[in-house]
């Protein structure tokens, strides 16, 4: 396995000419760093460094890397300005974050951005094989899954982005929009940590490259890929087990004399404007403003983990920390009690166990955070009955720690009361609430959570292996052609719109081109060939394109069969008196949709959205069809899901039915059956084992084979009335 991110999870630094390996902070490197050696692979990524500085000491820092399993992409002092302070952390970053005001766009930063992924790509290739198993990770590199699948078209590549994606509305300002949803795309897997991020994707994906999902499958025009999320954990036995630890013990000691018996409340953050540092000072402020008891009785651990000092926010940020420190500090303290203890600076593992392990309350308020691993780790950590979790409804981790005291970040005195609550909370009460919470991470912990990725990623791969089998290959239209010149009497049966054309806003706009035309007359005139179209569409239309041709037509999915030049006959009467009760319905939906309209047709009403808002449309379709299923239990009513309609019609009548009559009269020798939507999962059940079913699209189906688009299948067409093909 390899492993991309940006920042790998050791950063290297120098002081006065010599280098130093650190641990790096922050989610990503954190969690995947307690696992990614099991794997035996290789971790590349940006070592945290210039390239300027290290000039002439790449080999050195690479040797050192590699005895931890890491391999360092460089990056020169201009690239990490413009790539990763720049459009990584000035664009991406404050956007995904709903921080719209801060976003900056600059094609210069863009271009770098771009140029850096294509850096990584190289990278990979140089350790990678075409069946390589790649996992990239996170917003600096949205754009390599796609430059990876360039190159290495087979291999497995899984994508996870660690922090939110964004809804529509906030994504779709960015200039290269479409670019970054490609990019993303490459990946053969596309991991989010909450369902809420899935949904964002899916819905920009759906909007902006018009790609539909299915179960969280986005079919492009090559390819599936799977759409999921996986809540990160933590290594919860680690800090679970972290107070037996000496090196922890000796920390608590140390840490507990300084405080003496005071409660702790923590706070711990790299120093990002997201994670609403600034608000939760001020709610402390408020809380030793209006319960004064709590004065020399608590203390506030404020531990701010440097991070991106080079953006301007950031700065910002510093000082109003610095100053609101100051201030309560300066306001509240007395001999021998400062309010605040602040700590600016990176901790290693025992002393931050220690701090989890003291806490009687850990502060994780961001405004937006994916997931927050702080908040996990606390409560992996503290003591049953000791430790409170106040937590952010903003950060993805509150979707799975439902028990901690959830505020909304923007209500500061909702943030002051809860901190009031937790102070006073009864340690039964905790108890309850921790061991809910620790029962779920340790079951759902970091090594899990690789393990199913990696394991959708093979599944998604046999899926499209699946897929691929179905191709029709040269080798089988060949057959197809020799079984069908073979055949004294044969049969093909084709669907119209998707199936020999492609998908118009307008119904009455696809009507079939010359070409098509010539195909279809010179398919009927071969002796012994019977040519069925078999479609969703009205008599009226059927006969004005195909009438004059020597071809079957089938209408309404089945209910009129017409011979050629003959007259339209129905297999058996029917009744419309249902239309009464459907049609208001249908309306009424019509109505609340802009773009969306019915369609009567003899037996069946039909309800078109293509051009309605898809976002909308879909979610009006699904009404529709619940409120359609309610009044048509009765009624003997068939409520049918095509692409992009809905259609009511007797349940008795569809295309596969209609299929088999022909099939009874005569007995064919050559049969083929064509189709793109549901309506065509009918036609190919009711076709016998030897026959050849073509599906139009990739997806769930009966068919045997499946084909890109109508382009396809015309191919397959012309092959078959060519007359020495
Ligand atoms: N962390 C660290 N040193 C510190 C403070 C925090 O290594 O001094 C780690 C912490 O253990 C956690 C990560 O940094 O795993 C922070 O992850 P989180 O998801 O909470 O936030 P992020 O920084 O990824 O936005
Ligand atoms: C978040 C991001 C990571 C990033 C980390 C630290 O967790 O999701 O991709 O590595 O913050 O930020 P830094 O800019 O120091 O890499």
């Amino acid at each position: 396995m390899i492993i991309v991110s940006n920042r790998l999870p050791v950063t290297v630094s120098k002081r006065e000419g010599k280098l130093n390996f650190q641990p790096s902070a922050g989610g990503l490197a954190t969690g995947l760093g307690s696992f990614y050696r099991e794997t035996g692979g290789v971790w590349l990524g940006w070592p945290g460094i210039s390239l300027e500085s290290i000039r002439g000491r790449e080999e050195e820092v690479e040797e050192k890397l590699a005895e931890l399993s890491c391999k360092p992409v460089f990056l020169s002092q201009r690239q990490i300005e413009n790539f990763y302070y720049g459009f990584s952390n000035k664009t991406l970053w404050p956007l995904f974050h709903y921080f719209l005001q801060y976003a900056v766009f600059d094609q210069k930063l863009w271009e770098a951005y771009r140029r850096v992924n294509r850096l990584f790509c190289e990278a990979v290739l140089e350790v990678a094989d075409p069946d390589s198993t790649i996992w990239v990770h996170d917003y600096q590199l949205l754009l390599l899954p796609h430059l990876l699948r360039e190159r290495l078209p087979r291999a497995s590549i899984g994508f996870f982005l660690h922090i939110p994606f964004p809804s529509f509305e906030i994504f779709r300002v960015i200039p290269w929009r479409k670019e970054l949803l490609e990019g993303m795309l490459g990946a053969d897997l596309v991991g989010f940590h909450t369902y809420d991020y899935v949904r964002h994707f899916i819905s920009s994906v759906r909007r902006l490259l018009g790609y539909d999902h299915q179960l969280g499958l986005i079919t492009t025009a090559t390819r599936v890929i799977r759409v999921d999320a996986f809540p990160m954990g933590i290594d919860y036995e680690k800090f679970a087990r972290s107070a037996e630890k000496k090196e922890v013990k000796q920390e608590i000691r140390r840490i507990r004399r300084r405080i003496g018996e005071r409660k702790v409340i923590l706070s711990v953050d790299r120093l990002d404007y997201t994670k609403g540092i600034a608000q939760r000072l001020r709610a402390y402020d408020q809380l030793l403003e209006k319960y004064p008891e709590y004065k020399e009785k608590v203390v506030l651990i404020l531990v701010a983990v440097p991070s991106r000092t080079r953006v301007e926010h950031y700065m910002l940020l510093k000082r109003e920390v610095d100053e609101l420190i100051g201030r309560i500090n300066g306001r509240h303290g007395a001999f021998g009690w400062t309010p605040v203890w602040y700590l600016y600076r990176s901790l290693q593992f025992p002393t931050l166990a220690a701090l989890y392990n003291l806490a009687d309350v850990a502060l994780v308020t961001p405004f937006r955070d994916g997931m927050n691993l702080i908040a996990k780790e606390y409560v992996a950590s503290t003591p049953a009955d000791k430790g409170v979790l106040v937590l952010s409804e903003m950060a993805g981790a509150a979707s799975e720690l439902g028990e901690a005291i959830i505020i909304n970040p923007h209500n500061l005195n909702q943030m002051t009361e809860a901190m009031r609550e937790a102070l006073e909370m009864e340690p039964e009460e905790k108890r309850t609430r921790n061991n809910y919470m620790k029962y779920r991470l340790r079951r759902y912990d970091i090594h899990r959570w690789a393990q199913e990725f990696v394991q959708k990623l093979q599944e998604v791969k046999e899926l499209q292996q699946e897929y691929v089998a179905r191709q029709v290959t040269p080798g089988l239209l060949q057959k197809i052609k020799e079984d069908f010149l073979a055949a004294q009497s044969k049969i093909e049966f084709l669907d119209y719109d998707g199936t020999l054309v492609g998908f118009t806003t307008r119904p009455e706009a696809a009507r079939p081109d010359a070409e098509l035309l010539r195909i279809i007359e010179k398919l009927g005139q071969i002796p012994g060939n019977d040519v069925v179209i078999i479609s969703g569409r009205d008599k009226d239309t059927l006969t004005r394109w195909f009438g004059e041709l020597p071809v079957y037509l089938v209408a309404e999915h089945g209910i009129w069969v017409r011979a050629p030049g003959g007259d339209w006959e129905m297999i058996e009467p029917l009744s419309t008196d249902w239309k009464e009760a459907i049609r208001p319905i249908m309306e009424n939906f019509a109505d609340l949709t802009p773009g969306a309209f019915i369609e009567e047709k003899d037996y069946a009403l039909v309800w078109h959205y293509r051009r309605a808002d898809p976002e909308l449309s879909s979610v009006r379709a699904r009404e529709l069809k619940e409120a359609l299923y309610d009044v048509t239990q009765n009624l003997d009513l068939l409520v049918l899901e095509g692409n992009k309609v809905i259609e009511v019609k007797p349940i008795n009548v569809n295309k596969g039915r209609t299929a088999r009559y022909f099939l009874e009269k005569k007995d064919y020798e050559f049969i083929l059956a064509v189709g793109d939507d549901w309506t065509d999962e009918d036609l190919f059940e009711a076709m016998p084992e030897e026959a050849y079913t073509i599906k139009v699209g990739f997806g769930v189906s009966r068919a045997k084979y499946q084909v890109e688009s109508y382009r396809e299948v015309r191919k397959i067409l012309r092959y078959l009335v060519e007359e020495n093909g």
